[in-house]
């Protein structure tokens, strides 16, 4: 199968900008024609292109997602290479809020030496996804709310916590774009009244879990990065807040004490 100017035709009346690039995806997804034609229903639709191929492009992995999961976000990249920078080989790792375990895959494979992974979520749809997509660093993946996945012999041994839990506040969601809105779960961009809330659990849980001088690496926004801050202040860790222009991103990372 190939590209045919009435696919790309579609894909451009449908408002998708970079029709041919997504013509080639959805050919490339395709078994055959009538799959095709599936795929495309689907992606005119509205469907993320990521829910419709089934893959997600991050930090040079390709990611498995589908219907139901949060599609990782290129500005996350920015949280994985500062934890990259911490790491050591053989370091501890922990993606908790991990949807597809995108942030774990990618500081695995990025870390010379491999690490011990870690992946944990609540909702059992991405964790599906995380399964295989942490497989292949031999990485265990948790289900439960927060900490209460994890298993006690993790506590006091993590050395990179990192985390995109969700953030936007409550009021905030209407106004995101359709994909997001209409096909990412709730519990995956629901942060609360100011989209703080998760943060403040994680904050307050992360110091049994982390090892002497470990870290914690939070996404947030310019605009709620002095909250995400403070409440890491509060839990006993040493703050600074990361921002990267390029990718429009922000994280505030928290050190525990070396004790
Ligand atoms: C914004 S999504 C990010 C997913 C992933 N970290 C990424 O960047 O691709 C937030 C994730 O947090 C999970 N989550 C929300 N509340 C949670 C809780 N109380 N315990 C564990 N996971 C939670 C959601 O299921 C979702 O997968």
């Amino acid at each position: 199968m190939t590209r045919s100017r009435s696919l790309v035709e579609r894909l451009r009346a449908a408002g998708c900008v970079f029709a041919e690039e997504e013509a080639d995806l959805l050919v490339g997804a395709a078994r055959d024609d009538g799959h095709l034609a599936e795929l495309l229903a689907r992606r005119v639709a509205g469907e993320p292109l990521e829910h419709v191929v089934g893959w997600a492009e991050f930090c040079g992995l390709r990611l498995e997602v589908g219907a139901g999961a949060f599609v990782p976000r290129r500005r996350t990249e920015f949280l994985v290479r500062e934890a990259v920078d911490a790491a050591r080989p053989g370091a501890v790792v922990l993606d908790l809020c991990c949807g597809v375990g995108a942030l774990g895959a990618a500081v695995a494979s990025l870390v010379p030496g491999g690490v011990e992974l870690h992946a944990a979520d609540i909702d059992p749809v991405a964790l599906a996804y995380a399964r295989r997509n942490v497989a292949a660093y031999g990485g265990a993946v948790w289900e439960g709310d927060l900490y209460a996945a994890l298993p006690a012999r993790l506590r006091g041994r993590v050395d990179l916590l990192v985390v995109n839990a969700p953030y936007v506040p409550t009021g905030e969601i209407a106004l995101m774009p359709s994909e997001a809105r209409d096909h990412e779960p709730a519990v995956s961009l629901d942060g609360g009244a100011d989209g703080l809330a998760v943060h403040r659990r994680v904050a307050a849980g992360a110091l049994p879990w982390l090892a002497p001088g470990g870290r914690l690496f939070v996404e947030t926004s310019a605009r709620q990065s002095p909250v995400t801050a403070s409440a890491l202040t509060s839990a006993g860790l040493a703050v600074r807040v990361a921002t990267s222009e390029e990718l429009y991103a922000t994280v505030a990372i928290g050190t525990a004490p070396e004790r």
